[in-house]
Protein backbone atom coordinates (compact mmCIF):
# COMPACT_ATOMS: atom_id res chain seq x y z
CA UNK A 1 0.00 0.00 0.00
CA UNK A 2 1.66 3.37 -0.63
CA UNK A 3 1.51 6.44 1.69
CA UNK A 4 0.63 8.94 -1.50
CA UNK A 5 1.59 11.59 0.17
CA UNK A 6 -0.49 11.40 3.91
CA UNK A 7 1.90 11.71 6.36
CA UNK A 8 2.45 10.62 9.91
CA UNK A 9 -1.17 10.24 12.48
CA UNK A 10 -1.12 10.30 15.87
CA UNK A 11 -3.47 7.90 17.85
CA UNK A 12 -4.91 7.92 21.13
CA UNK A 13 -7.13 5.13 23.02
CA UNK A 14 -8.58 5.89 26.22
CA UNK A 15 -11.80 3.44 25.73
CA UNK A 16 -11.49 1.25 28.68
CA UNK A 17 -8.22 0.61 31.16
CA UNK A 18 -5.39 0.92 28.70
CA UNK A 19 -4.12 4.83 28.32
CA UNK A 20 -2.40 4.80 25.11
CA UNK A 21 -0.54 6.87 22.39
CA UNK A 22 1.57 6.02 19.28
CA UNK A 23 2.31 8.39 16.13
CA UNK A 24 2.74 5.73 13.19
CA UNK A 25 4.28 6.83 9.80
CA UNK A 26 1.94 7.42 6.54
CA UNK A 27 2.28 3.56 5.45
CA UNK A 28 1.40 2.34 9.25
CA UNK A 29 5.06 1.89 10.50
CA UNK A 30 5.18 2.64 14.26
CA UNK A 31 7.55 5.74 15.01
CA UNK A 32 6.71 5.20 18.79
CA UNK A 33 4.44 4.16 21.02
CA UNK A 34 3.18 4.73 24.74
CA UNK A 35 1.21 2.11 26.59
CA UNK A 36 -0.14 2.62 30.40
CA UNK A 37 -2.72 -0.57 31.33
CA UNK A 38 -4.47 0.33 34.74
CA UNK A 39 -4.50 -2.68 35.96
CA UNK A 40 -2.97 -1.81 39.51
CA UNK A 41 -5.34 0.67 39.64
CA UNK A 42 -8.24 -1.33 39.47
CA UNK A 43 -7.18 -4.94 40.96
CA UNK A 44 -8.56 -3.86 44.49
CA UNK A 45 -11.95 -3.85 43.00
CA UNK A 46 -11.45 -7.03 40.54
CA UNK A 47 -12.90 -5.36 37.77
CA UNK A 48 -12.78 -1.60 35.85
CA UNK A 49 -13.97 1.23 37.64
CA UNK A 50 -14.89 3.84 35.30
CA UNK A 51 -14.17 6.90 37.40
CA UNK A 52 -10.93 5.53 38.32
CA UNK A 53 -10.52 5.01 34.89
CA UNK A 54 -11.23 8.41 33.83
CA UNK A 55 -8.88 9.80 36.24
CA UNK A 56 -5.81 8.02 35.55
CA UNK A 57 -6.62 8.45 31.60
CA UNK A 58 -6.55 12.48 32.67
CA UNK A 59 -3.61 12.38 34.46
CA UNK A 60 -1.05 9.95 31.80
CA UNK A 61 -2.45 10.99 28.67
CA UNK A 62 -1.05 14.49 27.78
CA UNK A 63 2.39 13.29 28.70
CA UNK A 64 2.15 10.37 27.04
CA UNK A 65 1.62 12.39 24.28
CA UNK A 66 4.09 14.65 24.22
CA UNK A 67 6.41 11.65 24.30
CA UNK A 68 5.43 9.87 21.70
CA UNK A 69 5.62 13.32 19.31
CA UNK A 70 9.46 14.18 20.99
CA UNK A 71 10.47 10.21 20.04
CA UNK A 72 8.64 10.57 16.50
CA UNK A 73 10.23 13.52 16.22
CA UNK A 74 7.39 14.20 13.22
CA UNK A 75 5.01 16.52 12.66
CA UNK A 76 1.99 14.57 12.51
CA UNK A 77 -0.75 15.55 9.92
CA UNK A 78 -4.10 13.87 11.17
CA UNK A 79 -4.77 12.85 14.76
CA UNK A 80 -6.86 9.71 15.83
CA UNK A 81 -8.82 9.23 19.00
CA UNK A 82 -11.15 5.98 20.09
CA UNK A 83 -14.90 8.02 20.08
CA UNK A 84 -16.44 4.72 21.16
CA UNK A 85 -17.78 2.20 22.24
CA UNK A 86 -15.97 2.29 25.67
CA UNK A 87 -16.70 3.64 29.04
CA UNK A 88 -17.61 7.59 28.51
CA UNK A 89 -15.07 9.20 30.89
CA UNK A 90 -12.37 7.78 28.82
CA UNK A 91 -13.63 8.67 25.64
CA UNK A 92 -14.58 11.89 26.54
CA UNK A 93 -10.45 12.69 28.23
CA UNK A 94 -8.96 11.21 24.83
CA UNK A 95 -11.54 12.23 22.22
CA UNK A 96 -11.34 15.81 23.45
CA UNK A 97 -7.72 16.06 23.70
CA UNK A 98 -7.23 14.29 20.67
CA UNK A 99 -9.69 17.21 19.21
CA UNK A 100 -7.67 20.06 21.17
CA UNK A 101 -4.37 19.24 19.50
CA UNK A 102 -5.99 18.84 15.82
CA UNK A 103 -7.65 22.05 16.48
CA UNK A 104 -5.07 23.69 17.57
CA UNK A 105 -2.66 22.39 14.52
CA UNK A 106 -5.47 22.68 11.81
CA UNK A 107 -5.00 19.43 11.40
CA UNK A 108 -8.25 16.48 10.34
CA UNK A 109 -9.62 14.65 12.82
CA UNK A 110 -10.48 11.14 13.07
CA UNK A 111 -13.32 9.76 15.10
CA UNK A 112 -12.39 5.91 15.58
CA UNK A 113 -14.09 3.29 16.35
CA UNK A 114 -13.05 1.38 18.81
CA UNK A 115 -14.68 -2.28 16.95
CA UNK A 116 -13.49 -1.18 13.38
CA UNK A 117 -9.42 -0.31 15.02
CA UNK A 118 -9.60 -4.24 16.34
CA UNK A 119 -11.16 -5.51 12.90
CA UNK A 120 -8.57 -3.65 10.53
CA UNK A 121 -5.66 -4.09 12.92
CA UNK A 122 -4.49 -7.37 11.26
CA UNK A 123 -3.98 -5.12 8.55
CA UNK A 124 -0.87 -3.29 9.85
CA UNK A 125 2.07 -3.28 7.77
CA UNK A 126 5.21 -5.42 9.13
CA UNK A 127 2.76 -8.47 11.49
CA UNK A 128 3.86 -11.89 10.53
CA UNK A 129 2.19 -13.63 7.59
CA UNK A 130 0.32 -11.99 4.08
CA UNK A 131 -1.97 -8.51 5.37
CA UNK A 132 -5.67 -9.90 5.23
CA UNK A 133 -7.38 -8.38 2.02
CA UNK A 134 -10.78 -7.31 2.15
CA UNK A 135 -13.41 -9.15 2.87
CA UNK A 136 -12.32 -11.19 5.52
CA UNK A 137 -14.00 -12.94 9.29
CA UNK A 138 -13.14 -10.89 12.44
CA UNK A 139 -13.95 -12.39 15.66
CA UNK A 140 -13.24 -10.10 18.23
CA UNK A 141 -13.38 -11.73 22.01
CA UNK A 142 -12.15 -9.29 24.52
CA UNK A 143 -13.23 -8.44 28.24
CA UNK A 144 -16.20 -6.22 27.06
CA UNK A 145 -16.98 -7.24 23.41
CA UNK A 146 -17.66 -10.60 21.67
CA UNK A 147 -18.87 -9.48 17.85
CA UNK A 148 -18.76 -11.87 15.13
CA UNK A 149 -18.39 -9.35 12.06
CA UNK A 150 -17.45 -9.57 7.92
CA UNK A 151 -14.81 -6.85 7.54
CA UNK A 152 -15.54 -5.88 3.62
CA UNK A 153 -13.05 -2.07 4.16
CA UNK A 154 -13.08 0.65 6.38
CA UNK A 155 -16.58 1.93 7.49
CA UNK A 156 -18.18 -1.01 5.62
CA UNK A 157 -18.44 -4.25 8.53
CA UNK A 158 -21.23 -6.55 8.16
CA UNK A 159 -22.27 -7.69 11.70
CA UNK A 160 -22.93 -11.58 11.96
CA UNK A 161 -23.10 -12.45 15.62
CA UNK A 162 -23.02 -10.90 18.66
CA UNK A 163 -23.03 -12.66 22.65
CA UNK A 164 -26.82 -12.80 24.18
CA UNK A 165 -24.79 -11.95 27.51
CA UNK A 166 -21.25 -12.00 29.14
CA UNK A 167 -18.30 -11.22 26.66
CA UNK A 168 -16.36 -14.65 26.53
CA UNK A 169 -13.10 -12.22 29.11
CA UNK A 170 -15.38 -11.01 31.46
CA UNK A 171 -16.57 -14.83 31.72
CA UNK A 172 -13.12 -15.88 32.13
CA UNK A 173 -13.17 -13.12 34.56
CA UNK A 174 -15.94 -14.18 36.79
CA UNK A 175 -14.78 -17.97 36.75
CA UNK A 176 -11.31 -17.31 37.82
CA UNK A 177 -12.70 -15.38 40.89
CA UNK A 178 -14.84 -18.06 41.47
CA UNK A 179 -11.99 -20.36 41.89
CA UNK A 180 -10.49 -17.71 43.98
CA UNK A 181 -7.83 -16.67 41.33
CA UNK A 182 -6.77 -12.66 40.88
CA UNK A 183 -8.27 -9.80 38.39
CA UNK A 184 -8.21 -9.98 35.47
CA UNK A 185 -8.31 -13.65 35.52
CA UNK A 186 -8.03 -15.33 32.12
CA UNK A 187 -4.17 -15.30 32.11
CA UNK A 188 -4.29 -16.97 35.63
CA UNK A 189 -6.98 -19.62 34.67
CA UNK A 190 -5.05 -20.30 31.86
CA UNK A 191 -2.10 -21.21 33.74
CA UNK A 192 -4.40 -23.21 36.47
CA UNK A 193 -6.23 -24.77 33.46
CA UNK A 194 -2.64 -25.90 31.99
CA UNK A 195 -3.33 -28.87 34.74
CA UNK A 196 -6.56 -29.74 34.95
CA UNK A 197 -8.49 -32.27 33.15
CA UNK A 198 -11.18 -30.58 30.96
CA UNK A 199 -13.90 -33.88 30.53
CA UNK A 200 -13.44 -34.20 34.38
CA UNK A 201 -16.81 -32.55 34.99
CA UNK A 202 -20.11 -32.64 32.87
CA UNK A 203 -20.36 -29.05 31.55
CA UNK A 204 -22.71 -27.62 28.73
CA UNK A 205 -21.47 -26.81 25.35
CA UNK A 206 -22.74 -23.38 24.47
CA UNK A 207 -25.20 -22.88 21.69
CA UNK A 208 -25.09 -26.56 21.01
CA UNK A 209 -26.71 -26.93 17.77
CA UNK A 210 -28.41 -23.68 18.07
CA UNK A 211 -28.36 -22.15 14.42
CA UNK A 212 -27.07 -18.04 13.77
CA UNK A 213 -23.59 -16.43 14.88
CA UNK A 214 -24.43 -15.57 18.13
CA UNK A 215 -22.86 -16.43 21.25
CA UNK A 216 -23.90 -17.34 25.02
CA UNK A 217 -21.19 -17.60 27.88
CA UNK A 218 -24.04 -16.93 31.31
CA UNK A 219 -25.02 -20.86 30.78
CA UNK A 220 -21.62 -22.17 31.49
CA UNK A 221 -20.34 -19.59 33.86
CA UNK A 222 -23.75 -20.50 36.20
CA UNK A 223 -22.71 -24.63 35.78
CA UNK A 224 -19.49 -23.75 36.83
CA UNK A 225 -20.56 -21.57 39.69
CA UNK A 226 -23.38 -24.31 41.15
CA UNK A 227 -20.05 -27.12 40.65
CA UNK A 228 -18.06 -24.69 43.60
CA UNK A 229 -21.06 -23.88 45.55
CA UNK A 230 -21.58 -27.63 46.08
CA UNK A 231 -18.01 -27.22 48.12
CA UNK A 232 -17.98 -26.20 51.64
CA UNK A 233 -16.71 -22.17 51.19
CA UNK A 234 -13.13 -21.80 50.60
CA UNK A 235 -12.46 -25.68 50.59
CA UNK A 236 -12.57 -26.41 46.61
CA UNK A 237 -8.66 -28.54 46.25
CA UNK A 238 -6.45 -27.73 43.45
CA UNK A 239 -6.78 -30.73 41.73
CA UNK A 240 -10.63 -29.58 41.09
CA UNK A 241 -10.58 -26.30 40.45
CA UNK A 242 -7.84 -27.11 37.81
CA UNK A 243 -10.24 -29.45 36.46
CA UNK A 244 -12.96 -26.78 36.89
CA UNK A 245 -10.91 -24.05 34.75
CA UNK A 246 -9.63 -26.74 32.38
CA UNK A 247 -13.31 -27.75 31.59
CA UNK A 248 -14.74 -24.23 31.20
CA UNK A 249 -11.96 -23.19 28.93
CA UNK A 250 -12.27 -25.82 26.71
CA UNK A 251 -16.12 -25.10 25.95
CA UNK A 252 -15.13 -21.08 26.15
CA UNK A 253 -12.85 -22.46 22.70
CA UNK A 254 -15.13 -25.12 21.35
CA UNK A 255 -17.93 -22.77 21.29
CA UNK A 256 -15.91 -19.91 19.79
CA UNK A 257 -14.91 -22.34 17.31
CA UNK A 258 -18.17 -23.59 16.64
CA UNK A 259 -19.97 -19.99 15.78
CA UNK A 260 -16.60 -19.15 13.53
CA UNK A 261 -17.13 -22.51 11.70
CA UNK A 262 -20.62 -21.77 10.67
CA UNK A 263 -19.75 -17.92 9.78
CA UNK A 264 -16.55 -19.43 7.87
CA UNK A 265 -19.56 -21.31 5.88
CA UNK A 266 -21.54 -18.57 5.24
CA UNK A 267 -19.39 -16.01 4.51
CA UNK A 268 -18.58 -16.40 0.42
CA UNK A 269 -15.48 -14.55 -1.11
CA UNK A 270 -13.82 -14.34 2.97
CA UNK A 271 -10.47 -16.84 3.01
CA UNK A 272 -9.15 -15.15 6.64
CA UNK A 273 -10.40 -15.36 10.09
CA UNK A 274 -8.88 -12.48 11.99
CA UNK A 275 -8.75 -12.87 15.89
CA UNK A 276 -8.71 -9.86 18.08
CA UNK A 277 -9.27 -9.03 21.84
CA UNK A 278 -7.53 -10.02 24.86
CA UNK A 279 -8.92 -13.77 24.88
CA UNK A 280 -7.35 -14.33 21.50
CA UNK A 281 -3.83 -14.72 23.93
CA UNK A 282 -5.37 -17.53 25.37
CA UNK A 283 -3.59 -20.84 23.56
CA UNK A 284 -6.01 -23.28 24.04
CA UNK A 285 -8.85 -20.75 22.53
CA UNK A 286 -5.71 -20.04 19.74
CA UNK A 287 -5.43 -23.71 18.83
CA UNK A 288 -9.49 -24.97 18.52
CA UNK A 289 -9.62 -21.49 15.99
CA UNK A 290 -6.64 -22.55 13.94
CA UNK A 291 -7.43 -25.78 13.32
CA UNK A 292 -11.22 -24.95 12.85
CA UNK A 293 -10.06 -22.27 10.07
CA UNK A 294 -7.48 -24.89 8.04
CA UNK A 295 -10.67 -28.06 8.09
CA UNK A 296 -12.47 -25.17 6.75
CA UNK A 297 -9.71 -23.62 4.23
CA UNK A 298 -9.68 -20.83 5.90
CA UNK A 299 -6.02 -19.01 7.20
CA UNK A 300 -6.13 -17.61 11.10
CA UNK A 301 -4.80 -14.67 11.86
CA UNK A 302 -4.29 -13.26 15.16
CA UNK A 303 -2.07 -10.29 15.55
CA UNK A 304 0.56 -10.36 18.21
CA UNK A 305 -0.92 -10.09 21.37
CA UNK A 306 0.15 -6.41 22.06
CA UNK A 307 -1.49 -5.81 19.14
CA UNK A 308 -4.64 -8.24 20.12
CA UNK A 309 -5.76 -6.09 23.53
CA UNK A 310 -6.12 -2.46 23.58
CA UNK A 311 -3.50 0.02 22.12
CA UNK A 312 -3.19 3.24 20.30
CA UNK A 313 -1.18 1.86 17.35
CA UNK A 314 -4.44 0.02 15.90
CA UNK A 315 -6.49 3.62 16.36
CA UNK A 316 -3.67 5.28 14.60
CA UNK A 317 -3.98 2.53 11.42
CA UNK A 318 -7.39 2.65 11.51
CA UNK A 319 -7.28 6.10 10.60
CA UNK A 320 -4.97 5.54 7.91
CA UNK A 321 -6.79 3.03 5.74
CA UNK A 322 -9.62 5.13 6.04
CA UNK A 323 -7.13 8.05 4.83
CA UNK A 324 -5.87 5.70 1.98
CA UNK A 325 -10.02 5.21 1.35
CA UNK A 326 -10.24 9.17 0.75
CA UNK A 327 -12.28 9.51 4.32
CA UNK A 328 -10.58 13.39 4.69
CA UNK A 329 -11.29 13.07 8.78
CA UNK A 330 -13.57 15.96 9.31
CA UNK A 331 -14.86 14.75 12.76
CA UNK A 332 -14.47 17.43 14.96
CA UNK A 333 -18.31 17.38 15.95
CA UNK A 334 -18.53 13.58 16.01
CA UNK A 335 -19.21 13.11 20.05
CA UNK A 336 -17.60 10.36 22.11
CA UNK A 337 -20.18 7.69 22.45
CA UNK A 338 -20.18 4.98 25.01
CA UNK A 339 -22.33 2.90 22.81
CA UNK A 340 -21.24 2.43 19.01
CA UNK A 341 -22.09 -0.31 16.67
CA UNK A 342 -19.91 -1.31 13.81
O1 LIG B 1 -8.78 -6.78 24.94
P1 LIG B 1 -8.58 -6.68 26.40
O2 LIG B 1 -7.20 -6.37 26.92
O3 LIG B 1 -9.49 -5.55 27.03
C1 LIG B 1 -10.81 -5.37 26.73
O4 LIG B 1 -11.63 -6.06 27.32
O5 LIG B 1 -11.09 -4.48 25.88
O6 LIG B 1 -9.12 -8.02 27.03
C2 LIG B 1 -9.03 -8.27 28.39
C3 LIG B 1 -9.74 -9.57 28.68
C4 LIG B 1 -9.84 -9.87 30.15
O7 LIG B 1 -11.16 -10.29 30.43
C5 LIG B 1 -8.83 -10.99 30.35
O8 LIG B 1 -9.16 -11.87 31.41
C6 LIG B 1 -8.89 -11.70 29.02
O9 LIG B 1 -9.02 -10.66 28.07
N1 LIG B 1 -7.67 -12.47 28.79
C7 LIG B 1 -7.64 -13.81 28.70
C8 LIG B 1 -6.28 -14.18 28.57
N2 LIG B 1 -5.54 -13.02 28.56
C9 LIG B 1 -6.41 -12.00 28.69
N3 LIG B 1 -8.62 -14.71 28.74
C10 LIG B 1 -8.27 -16.01 28.63
N4 LIG B 1 -6.99 -16.44 28.51
C11 LIG B 1 -5.97 -15.58 28.48
N5 LIG B 1 -4.71 -16.00 28.36
ZN1 LIG C 1 -10.72 -3.47 22.82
Amino acid sequence: MSSQGHGAVLGIETSCDETAAAVLDGAGRVLAERLWSQTEEHAAYAGVVPEIAARAHLARLPAMIEAVLAEAAVSPSAVAATAGPGLIGGLIVGANLGKGFALARRLPFYAVNHLEAHALSARLPGLAGEAPTFPYLTLLVSGGHCLLVETRGPGAHALLGRTLDDAPGEAFDKVAKMLGLGWPGGPALERLAAAGDPDRFALPRPMLGRAGFDFSFSGLKTAVATIVASYPAGALPERDAADLAAGFQARVAWTLADRARRAMRAAAGCHVLVVSGGVAANGVVREALRATAEAEGFRLAVPPPALCTDNAVMVAWAAIERRHAGDPGADLAVAPRPRWAL
